[in-house]
């Protein structure tokens, strides 16, 4: 077990102010792996300050220098992708195939994307006589989850460094390790003091101090909507930008005439991974009555193929396998059927659940309007296309959605109709230049590509 004691702030390792600490768990087997600083509103503080004096000689740098900066911490992750896999597998749980491809992968995709836009994006455009010129917002409050831990820091810290913000980290405390190793990387980028900034400590104190200190000029958080909900009512209050990205219970809809079988493995596969860990995983297959049972005993059969242990990993806490078991208790009581999995641990060891499929799920139920976030499909039948849209559109949710159909055109159709943010068109791959983000209660604001770009820029015009 390693025992850390610093905070990246200024460009340098520092005690932090308290001597408080968080046990990192490896979900896998339940043991402490490390400890980490729990900071407090001190070290917050500290690491404000040090972004904001850096604010001014980073937003003047300019464009190309930034854009080979983010470039150069792109080539940091992708040369440490190694370490970066076994630390997620470490205190996230992740089986070492999806660490490597997705959590140390997808960040290196991300990075260079936005390498590329900070040199390639328009800062500056012409309407009529005036000059529009597209400022950096200032200092960024980063407050970010444990599901993804480097692709959520990356989909914000570097677009944020493209536009020429500053930023301080706090990441989940779950998942503290990831962050640091990001700090590390960043610094050996060459990415200048202050620039970037990491607090650990738990939500409730460093990340409450970040989103509520007066010299943060954005706050983005992902996260639970419950949290990001007081964080917009913060931000709100001081009037200052916020950005949410928040839960979901997205829809996967098979239309008459789809592929069955192969939309129901789709769906079964964006649930599993991560073990459902996802917050715009399709947890509500919805399909027409004719072909329902046929596509529960499909459902049944795919979940079979993620053995715990081997390709679906832990559930990241203790606490997150007693929400799950929780709902998926609560879906038996409330009268839906069970037909893969439940709430009886697979393994003796480690937070796991086995993949569970649920039918006769009818819109009502808590398992079809609540984010479960655990490896759980719930299964609903809909009686015509405008039954399936009431129900897909049903949740204070948006966030994503599949649509499998005959033809495209009759898939895209339906997709227009759907209340969220993201729509996936029969298996259409996951882009990472997409704007992503939600509809109602998923939350304010998009991530990724030049859309993920623009919630880091204000405007300023000049009348010539
Ligand atoms: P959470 O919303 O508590 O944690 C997310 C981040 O917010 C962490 O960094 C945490 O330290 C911070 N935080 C917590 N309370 C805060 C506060 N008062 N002020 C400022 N920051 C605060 O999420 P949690 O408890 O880990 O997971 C609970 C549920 O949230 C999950 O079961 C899932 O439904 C949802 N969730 C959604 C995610 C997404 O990607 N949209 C990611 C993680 C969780
Ligand atoms: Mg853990």
């Amino acid at each position: 077990m390693t025992t850390h004691d610093g905070m990246y702030i200024g460009g340098q390792w520092r005690p932090a102010a308290s001597a408080g600490t968080i046990a990192v768990v490896n979900p896998a087997d339940e043991r402490i792996i490390a400890r980490v600083p729990a900071g407090t509103a001190e070290d917050v503080d500290a690491a404000v300050r040090a972004a904001r004096a850096a604010l001014p000689g980073w937003a003047a740098t300019g464009p190309a220098a930034r854009a080979a900066l983010i470039a150069a911490v792109r080539d940091e992750l992708r040369s440490h992708a190694a370490e970066i896999a076994e630390t997620v597998t470490a205190e996230l749980g992740a089986p070492p195939a999806l660490a490597s491809a997705v959590h140390a992968g997808l960040p290196v995709a991300v990075a260079g994307s936005y390498a590329e836009l900070a040199a390639s994006h328009s800062f500056e455009e012409t309407i009529g006589n005036s000059a529009v010129l597209l400022e950096p917002v200032g200092v960024v409050g980063a407050i970010t989850p444990w599901n993804y831990p480097l692709h959520q820091i990356v989909a914000k810290v570097a677009p944020a460094l493209a536009a020429g913000c500053t930023v301080v980290l706090k990441p989940a405390e779950d998942t503290p390790l990831t962050a640091r190793l990001f700090a590390r990387l960043v610094h050996r980028a060459g990415v200048p003091a202050g620039v970037f900034n990491l607090v650990t400590g738990t939500g409730p104190e460093a990340g409450a101090a970040l989103a509520a200190h007066e010299d943060v000029d954005l706050v983005s958080f992902t996260g639970s909507t419950a949290v990001g909900r007081r964080i917009g009512a913060i931000a709100g209050a001081a009037v200052k930008r916020v950005a949410l990205e928040l839960g979901g219970k997205s829809a996967s809809v098979v239309l008459p005439g789809a592929d069955l079988a192969g939309a129901v493995r789709a769906t079964v596969a964006n649930v599993m991974i991560n073990s459902g860990q996802t917050c715009s995983a399709w947890t509500r297959l919805l399909v027409h009555r004719d072909r329902y049972e046929e596509a529960v005993a499909l459902a049944a059969e795919a979940a079979a193929e993620y053995p715990p242990g081997a390709r679906i990993g832990p559930l990241v806490s203790e606490r997150q396998l007693r929400r799950v078991r929780g709902y998926i208790e609560q879906g038996v009581a409330e009268g839906a059927r069970l037909v893969a999995g439940g709430p009886e641990s697979p393994l003796e060891r480690g937070f796991y659940v086995s993949p569970t499929v649920f039918a006769d799920v009818t819109p009502g139920m808590t398992i079809a309007q609540e984010e479960i976030f655990g490896p759980v499909v719930t299964l609903l039948r809909y009686e015509d296309e405008e039954d399936a849209l009431r129900i897909a559109n049903g949740t204070v949710y948006g966030l994503g959605g599949a649509v499998w159909a005959g033809d495209e055109a009759a898939a895209v159709a339906f997709a227009r109709r759907m209340e969220t943010g993201q729509v996936h068109i029969n298996g259409g791959r996951f882009n990472p230049l997409a704007p992503f983000g939600g509809y109602k209660q998923s939350g304010v604001g998009r991530e990724l590509g030049p859309h993920g770009l623009a919630e880091y820029l204000q405007t300023k015009s000049l009348q010539l």
